[in-house]
């Protein structure tokens, strides 16, 4: 595997003869010189060719290179600060590997949805591409975080029997003659699997049938869940803290360039530090209140069109997008919103002994208005009152008999939460959209390429 050298690996070869194995990003020249910028995944460089030097074959490969005509070059390292990644190659050989006639994305704007349709080419652009790269960090730091801390990765299964977040977003599918959904969740099989090992974890794709066309919904995402044996809402809150700011720090020390190319203000991510603020549901609702009519008032016109979104489900209601991005604005940090009204959260979620009716659960909400990244409980351990939940949430007791068992055989208080990977990327990288903080989304309109 020494037969290539990455681009990003130039700096350990300065003035040596390298191989590097490419697409050509584009070109130009001028006389008796080509200017080539090659990519090769790792980075990009300035390839020049000095014509008289190399021969007429060679110039009329150079002249025939399309964008992204994929080619093999040899050449020399020179370092060169004025260039694209800090070095250059001088050319000594070329060769054209696939040619790349009409390649349909070019240094024109396109818009979003044409460069959707060709979302398996536009990967290979430099937002993307450090989109991605963002992405693969962000995951990395989330395996690293868990494992580091002893917790064992459980793998939840993707076909379930029952649902896990309500019915109303569950995608169905035939199993042999009966019926299975996408999961929703993992968490109720981590459950069980915090009741083996004490901390456990699940990290894998899960589906919501969302009928919502928001810049935050896909149909399919990927969602970390950790679960703790014998870890209350406090703690529960604690980890989720420090996890996030270890996630965010590390992409922020790991992904310099990254964050550059995507013009991130890294100041802001860099004041993600432990401590959170912590509000309760009803202070939340206290703030809004006061917010809907300052905002109303405003001289700002998208402020007062915001006020009528602020507590449109009303107080006692779950909280909405305007809601969060009124709160999240708040703080240089996210917040996490405490003890919602039990009637608007899931039926798995422990009341409050201290405080009927409210649910010991909480909601991080990011900053910059990118809205929840994270849903947290405490769990219900307490069969009977487990069982009249299930019934009141019109589910099927039987189908969570299995669940109910871990209540019969050395129930113990529990905790976890689970953190959405596309959100996180989202506001990470700086993003208007979740569409572009994974490789191929689904959404309600898209399930191509
Ligand atoms: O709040 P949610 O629905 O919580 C759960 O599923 C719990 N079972 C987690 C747990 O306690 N183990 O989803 C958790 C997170 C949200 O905060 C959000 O970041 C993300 O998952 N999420 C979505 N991301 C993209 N598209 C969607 N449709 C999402 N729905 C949830
Ligand atoms: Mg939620």
């Amino acid at each position: 595997m020494k037969e290539y050298t990455p681009i990003s690996e130039f700096k350990n070869h300065v003035g040596e003869e390298v191989t590097v194995a490419g697409w050509c990003y584009s070109k130009r020249s001028s006389k008796k010189l080509y200017f080539i910028n090659v990519r090769d995944g790792s980075g990009i460089c300035q390839v020049v060719a000095f014509l008289p030097a190399l021969g007429e074959e060679i110039g009329k490969i150079c002249e025939s290179l399309d964008q992204e005509t994929s080619i093999i070059v040899k050449g020399k390292v020179k370092k060169d600060d004025r260039q694209i990644g800090g070095y250059e190659l001088e050319m000594s050989h070329i060769e054209v590997v696939g040619e790349s006639k009409d390649y349909p994305i070019t240094p024109k704007e396109h818009g979003v949805a044409y460069l959707m349709e060709h979302r398996h080419l536009w990967l290979r652009s430099k937002r993307q591409h450090a989109i991605m790269r963002v992405r693969h960090n962000i995951v990395k730091a989330i395996r690293d975080f868990f494992n580091d801390r002893g917790f064992i990765n459980v793998d939840a299964p993707i076909l379930t029997a029952n649902a896990a977040e309500g019915t109303s977003n569950l995608f169905e599918t035939d199993y042999f003659d009966d019926k299975a959904y996408l999961s929703q969740s993992g968490q109720l099989y981590m459950e069980a699997a915090a009741m083996a090992h004490g901390k456990v974890y699940c990290f894998g794709p899960t589906f919501r049938a969302e009928k919502s066309k928001t810049r935050r919904h896909l149909t399919e995402f990927w969602m970390v869940e950790p679960e703790v044996a014998y870890m209350s809402l406090d703690e529960d809150m604690e980890l989720a803290e420090q996890f996030v700011e270890y996630v965010v720090q590390t992409v922020v020390a790991n992904c310099e360039e990254e964050l550059k190319t995507l013009e991130r203000d890294t100041e802001k991510l860099k004041a993600v530090k432990a401590p959170f603020p912590r509000v309760s549901y009803d202070e939340a609702v206290e703030i809004l209140k006061i917010k809907k009519q300052e905002y109303a008032q405003s001289d700002d016109e998208e402020k007062r069109k915001m006020s009528e979104d602020i507590l449109k489900n009303g107080p006692g209601d779950d909280l909405g997008a305007a809601d969060e991005t009124v709160i999240g604005s708040m703080h240089d940090r996210p917040v996490m919103i405490h003890r919602y009204p039990a009637a608007v959260k899931a039926f798995y979620m422990r009341e409050d002994p201290k405080q009927p009716g409210r649910a010991l659960a909480f909601d991080m909400i990011a900053p910059e208005g990118y809205g929840e990244i994270v849903g947290a409980s405490e769990r219900e351990a307490d069969i009977s009152v487990l069982e009249r939940k299930i019934v009141e949430h019109n589910l099927s007791l039987d189908a969570f008999k299995w669940y109910l068992d871990l209540r019969k055989y050395g129930s113990v208080p529990h905790s976890g939460f689970g953190l959405g990977v596309e959100r996180t990327v989202s506001w990470l990288c700086g993003l208007t959209h979740v569409r572009e903080t994974i490789a191929f989304p689904r959404m309600m309109d898209k399930i191509w390429p």
